[in-house]
């Protein structure tokens, strides 16, 4: 497996990859690589000739300094699990490599930005879709991973990959989750031992949401039962809504879309989580 951190060997290499006529699949991701991670990459080996993964903590999508100063990084680490996966490439490139100077573009989403994610990180998509535009300039993938569980995120880059003409196939992989429920994040590291059991209510909650809407409960009443699960002082949610799966606009009533999403996201301790589920109403 080579691993890369300047760009123009990178893009020298990817040439000859082109010219062999082999497809390259790309698996952005900012390290503490997980199970999530690893089930982006075995997509990708399994639909693509050759797969590079990109290992950037990326300053300009986070809006908390704090948060950025603790984003787990473990690059030696996260290179051995790539290289067991079969990985072929890595560009593990330093913020200089990346912004030698600060951007002077930025990227508006409009409405579905604003909502959800957007409205409680204000920035966070510009910055994501300023990182997987260059990324995506770098690397010229023919199919690129992200993970559901970051719902908003896919659809922001679905909007970019469309209004840009990047010619690129997007793939949305389903969450993985640990045995009690839990959706894999690189944040669960942060997480106490108690903080980590008291996590698993985001996924009960999203479970339960769904229960009660397939039985006929409204939207309204559906959140304000859920929302006594969240009554632990140490779980502070900041939203918990029910929209439509492709605009994220908020739902009131689930025959109205085809694919509703549950989207919660809630701080545990001081460790912010998010999770979804999608499902349809004929299910
Ligand atoms: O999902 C992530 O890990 C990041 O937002 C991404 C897509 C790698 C951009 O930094």
């Amino acid at each position: 497996m080579e691993v890369f951190k300047e760009i123009f060997p990178l893009r020298e290499h990817l040439k000859t990859i082109r010219a062999a006529h082999k497809t390259i699949g790309f698996v952005p991701t900012m390290g503490a690589l997980h199970e999530g991670h690893m089930a982006l990459v075995k997509n990708s080996l399994e639909e693509n000739d050759f797969t590079i993964c990109s290992v950037y903590v990326n300053p300009t999508q986070f809006n908390n300094a704090s948060d950025l100063k603790n984003y787990p990084r473990e690059l030696e680490k996260d290179l051995q699990l790539l290289k067991n996966k079969g990985c072929d490439a890595v560009f593990a490139p330093s913020d200089n490599i990346i912004y030698p100077e600060k951007t002077a573009i930025t990227i508006d989403f409009g409405s579905l930005a604003n909502r959800l994610e957007g409205a409680f990180r204000p920035g966070h998509f510009n910055g994501v879709a300023t990182i997987v535009s260059k990324l995506f300039h770098i690397v010229e993938p023919d199919q690129a991973y992200f993970g559901q569980k970051d719902l908003q995120q896919f659809l922001i880059i679905k909007q970019l990959v469309e209004d840009l003409s990047f010619q690129i196939k997007l793939r949305c992989v389903e969450i993985v989750r640990e045995d009690d429920g839990l959706a894999r994040s690189s944040r669960n590291k942060r997480l106490s031992e108690k903080e980590r059991d008291k996590a698993v209510v985001l996924h009960q909650a999203l479970l339960k949401a769904r229960d009660l809407l397939l039985t006929g409960k409204s939207v309204g009443d559906c959140k304000s039962e859920v929302s006594q699960l969240f009554s632990e002082p140490s779980v502070k949610l900041e939203y918990f809504e029910v929209v439509d799966a492709n605009s994220l606009k908020v739902i009131t009533n689930i025959s109205e879309p085809k694919n509703v999403a549950i989207c919660v996201a809630a701080f545990v301790g001081e460790v912010r989580l998010i999770d979804n589920i999608i499902f349809s109403k004929e299910l």
